[in-house]
């Protein structure tokens, strides 16, 4: 017994060191649309370009996922921690002023799902394939649409790795999941 719980908090601590970005997720279903904060993220393909999200079989957004097959995923930045503990639970959106549990969002090109104004970048998916799990679905997106509003630093140098985007991490917070 006491081994078995040994076993699970080893499992649980490698699992949980697996290196995750936290992003938000984007969708809509007719009048229904949600964000929530997801870091089950990765890319899946290059050609085609596909990235997959796992998320919550019972969570609201996976059903609006599965009914309009398409989402949005947003890049944070390092200093946009705190939005991610307002996207925890079905968040309220108000459609006519476009705002999304108070923040400002544009309608995505897929679904008319959110992107919020304030992200570092986005990506918009049409649903490719899907794998069904007891706890998660993992749904394959084709990338249809790429956006970036990265600027260069002030004085118009280009940021200090201009390879890839500072987004948040989990790290860069004292929160984990999965595991
Ligand atoms: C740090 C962190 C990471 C999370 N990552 C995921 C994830 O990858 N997939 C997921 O389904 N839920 C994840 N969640 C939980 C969801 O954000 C939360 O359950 C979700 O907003 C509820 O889904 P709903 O609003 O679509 O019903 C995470 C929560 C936190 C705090």
């Amino acid at each position: 017994m006491e081994d078995e719980q040994v076993y699970d908090r080893m499992r649980r601590k490698v699992l949980w060191s697996i290196v995750n970005g936290l992003y938000l997720v984007g969708s809509r279903y007719e009048d229904d649309c949600n964000v929530m904060t997801c870091s089950f993220v990765t890319q899946v393909a290059t050609s085609p370009k596909l990235v997959g999200i796992g998320v919550e079989t019972e969570s609201k957004s996976a059903e609006l996922i599965e009914k309009s097959k398409a989402y949005t995923l947003m890049f944070l930045r390092r200093d946009q921690r705190e939005i991610v503990r307002k996207f925890v639970k079905p968040a309220l959106c108000d459609l006519g002023k476009h705002e999304i549990n108070g923040y400002p969002y544009e309608e995505a090109s897929v679904a008319k799902a959110p992107i919020l104004k304030d992200v570092l970048a986005y990506v918009e998916c049409s649903v490719y394939k899907e794998l069904r799990f007891d706890s998660h679905i993992f749904f394959i997106g084709e990338v249809v649409n790429v956006g970036s509003n990265a600027t260069p630093a002030p004085d118009g140098t280009p940021a200090a790795d201009s390879r890839v985007l500072e987004v948040l991490r989990m790290e860069d917070t004292n929160m984990h999941y999965g595991g």
